[in-house]
């Protein structure tokens, strides 16, 4: 579900790749419709061409020449997935010249190919919808009292309530979806295991890195805690509430929340990582392997707890349909019929917040974004668009409604499909748009070929903590965050002072995390419910100070080895510690780094905590609540 550019780097391996044509995709229209001069549109849509476009257009997209490209970018990047893509355009009067959706690569562990059906989790770009389910109870005529987009969150969800006093009053609907609320991503803080009701009951203790509407920080929380409106105010679940007002009426047959049942439809992708990549060796290396599904916990059609962070599971061909509806400010685009109010799309696509600090590259702009939808220009040509991150699967969305077109990337790439999407959208526009292609691959690769800075290697000298490491074994707390158990699994309790869960661990850790534990360091390990990882490693550096990786866990089909460890280095080394703090009899330990660059803010550029103390240097401190 997180966007940022920065926490995912790429990878691994060769690829075989099936086209296959979407029937209706054609040169010819095969909708027409009269909406398009309507004057609701939400943007104008130019009816020249910008200076540097190319009116004579290639009929198809997807073409032979657009075929070979992305089996090239998934042969260059050894990626062990597939891509999706889909296409529409409009002509001048409004006609659909362009309904297009194909797939290339490989859908599932088994070898099975992409296809236009093919689902995929689209993570972040599931946002959008939970915004759309505001705008319809903003609608709603019937409600008392009427809610607007600065309706204050407080006076929906009075259990709403944040450390920041200001902002726990004063944040509205609209403060949540744009990301202004000082907040930063604290992923790591909502497990399966939570309802919504305990996602929201755990913000008060969650540590804020920003002033109320000072900056942009990404927050999957506040998009759970806005997936709470529909239950609250219509009595449905937000996941139902979505299908009954979304797909539904826009016939997105493939597109759903559950888990159950787009497994059920045979199409579903799995996520596909990179089993022991060795970002030093080759970033792009690692063997094919299936990651475990982000939201396969699913209540079925009334979704997970993440459904309004992440939870949309769609195919190509919906995303077309999407698209076309998009573009044409939210009418179906067979029937004309209104599904997103009038206005809507107007407000949530207009720049509410700044995204970025500076452009990434110079044919793009600064990113201004809006209610789960931003603005960025390419080589000057407006995108409204969002990005997509879950574990095993990326996607970008992005149309342009001065152009009439719109492209969607849907990968199962876990590693480097968040590069895939902007190197397949680019290239998709460059081609669309009758521009000089720009080597993006090129690009990109040589970006992602810099190995990050190598960890400093623990010393060989190092000093004890201040606690024996059997003592720092037990049960640590943070409000924000819920309980974690830490096991000490090397060296091994000598004093049989552990738990049964934590002798269980300790004596299966090879087994449940094979290759996970460095020899000759002193650790400890928690199994968390997190949808991100399965288990927190601390390991030992030099004196009070650790350092901290988030490992998965991975079943697999095979009983000689029933699980893999996904650990992606680039992610942790030299990223997450825990300082040890004694204080008389109290022990805890602070985290910081925690969010791979979240509140240390590559994006937001928020500086981590500073301060005398282990509690003030904390992004989250845990205390140890056993003996
Ligand atoms: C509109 O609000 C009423 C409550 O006044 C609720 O029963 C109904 O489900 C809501 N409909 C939608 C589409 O939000
Ligand atoms: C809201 O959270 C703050 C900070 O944790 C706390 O001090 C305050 O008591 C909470 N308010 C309510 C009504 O629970
Ligand atoms: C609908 O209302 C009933 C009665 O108040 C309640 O028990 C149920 O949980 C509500 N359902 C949802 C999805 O909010
Ligand atoms: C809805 O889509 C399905 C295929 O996904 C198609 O068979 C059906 O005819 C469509 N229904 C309408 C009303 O367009
Ligand atoms: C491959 O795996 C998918 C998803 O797990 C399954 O639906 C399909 O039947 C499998 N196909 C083969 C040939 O094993
Ligand atoms: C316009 O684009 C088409 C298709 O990409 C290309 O064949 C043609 O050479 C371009 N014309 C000009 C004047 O750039
Ligand atoms: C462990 O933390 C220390 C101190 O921050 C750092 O220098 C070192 O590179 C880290 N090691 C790993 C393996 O991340
Ligand atoms: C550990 O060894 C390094 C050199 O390898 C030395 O600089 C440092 O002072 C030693 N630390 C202790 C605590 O002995
Ligand atoms: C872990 O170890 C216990 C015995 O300590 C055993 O009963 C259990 O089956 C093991 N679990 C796994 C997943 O290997």
């Amino acid at each position: 579900m997180v966007p940022l550019q920065v926490l995912f780097k790429l990878l691994p391996f060769y690829l075989i790749s099936s086209v296959s044509a979407l029937p209706q995709s054609s040169t010819s229209c095969s909708h027409t419709t009269s909406s398009f001069e309507s004057t609701s549109s939400p943007l104008p849509t130019s009816t020249s061409s910008p200076p540097s476009t190319n009116t004579s257009f290639p009929a198809t997209i997807f073409d032979d020449s657009t075929d070979a490209f992305i089996n090239e970018v998934l042969a260059d990047w050894k990626s062990p997935g597939g891509i999706a893509v889909a296409f529409v355009r409009q002509n001048e009067l409004g006609e659909w010249t362009n309904v297009e959706a194909k797939g290339y690569g490989v859908a599932t562990a088994n070898g099975t190919k992409v296809t236009k059906d093919t689902t995929f989790n689209i993570g972040s770009n599931s946002k959008l919808f939970n915004v759309l389910a505001a705008s319809f109870l903003i609608g709603n005529e019937t409600l008392s009292p009427r809610i607007n987009w600065d309706t204050k969150i407080q006076s929906i969800i009075p259990e709403f309530n944040l450390t920041d006093p200001i902002a726990a009053r004063e944040s509205t609907l609209l403060d949540l979806m744009t990301h202004r609320t000082g907040y930063p991503l604290h992923d790591f803080a909502y497990r399966y295991s939570d309802d919504i009701p305990n996602v929201i009951a755990k913000l008060q203790h969650q540590r804020q890195s920003a002033s109320f509407r000072d900056i942009w920080q990404y927050n999957n929380n506040m998009y759970t805690t806005l997936s709470y409106l529909p239950s609250l105010l219509s009595n449905t679940t937000y996941a139902r509430y979505v299908k009954e007002n979304i797909f539904d009426p826009l016939n997105m047959t493939a597109t759903t929340f559950s888990y159950q049942l787009a497994n059920s439809h045979g199409q579903r992708a799995d996520g596909m990582g990179r089993q022991g990549r060795d970002v030093y060796a080759d970033p792009f290396g690692g063997t094919p392997r299936a990651v475990q599904y982000w939201t396969a916990t699913t209540g079925g059609e009334d979704g997970s707890v993440l459904a309004g962070a992440g939870g949309v599971i769609t195919s190509a061909v919906d995303m077309a349909t999407w698209l076309q509806t998009l573009l044409l400010d939210g009418r179906h685009p067979t029937t004309n019929e209104n599904v997103i109010p009038p206005d809507v799309l107007r407000k949530i696509t207009s720049a509410i917040s700044v995204q970025t600090t500076r452009p990434e590259f110079p044919e793009v702009s600064l990113i201004a974004y809006g209610a789960a939808q931003l603005q960025i220009t390419y080589r000057g040509h407006l995108i409204i668009e969002h990005g997509g991150f879950i574990r095993g699967f990326n996607s970008q969305i992005s149309r342009l409604p001065y152009d009439g077109l719109g492209v969607a990337v849907l990968t199962n790439d876990n590693e480097h499909g968040k590069v895939q999407t902007e190197i397949i959208k680019n290239h998709i526009l460059d081609k669309a748009l009758g521009l000089d292609p720009i080597d993006w691959s090129g690009r990109w690769k040589a970006l992602r070929s810099v190995p990050p800075a190598r960890a400093t290697p623990r010393p060989s000298n190092a000093t004890a903590p201040s606690v024996d490491f059997p003592q720092l074994a037990g049960m640590y707390n943070n409000d924000g965050y819920g309980p974690i158990e830490l096991c000490l699994v090397s060296p091994t309790n000598a004093d049989s002072s552990a738990s049964g869960s934590c002798e269980a661990l300790a004596s299966n850790i090879s087994t449940i995390l094979p290759g996970g534990i460095r020899q000759g360091i002193p650790t400890l390990v928690g199994a968390v419910d997190s949808p991100w990882y399965s288990h927190i490693r601390v390991e030992h550096f030099d004196a009070d100070l650790f350092n901290v990786s988030l490992l998965i866990s991975t079943p697999t089909d095979d009983p000689k080895e029933p699980f893999w460890t996904y650990n992606d280095k680039s992610q942790s080394d030299n990223l997450q510690t825990a300082e040890l703090n004694v204080e008389g009899s109290h022990i805890g330990l602070g985290l910081a780094g925690f969010w791979a660059g979240l509140w240390d803010g590559a994006e937001a550029g928020v500086p981590k905590p500073k301060g005398d103390t282990v509690r003030e240097r904390a992004e989250v401190y845990f205390d140890k609540i056993t003996a």
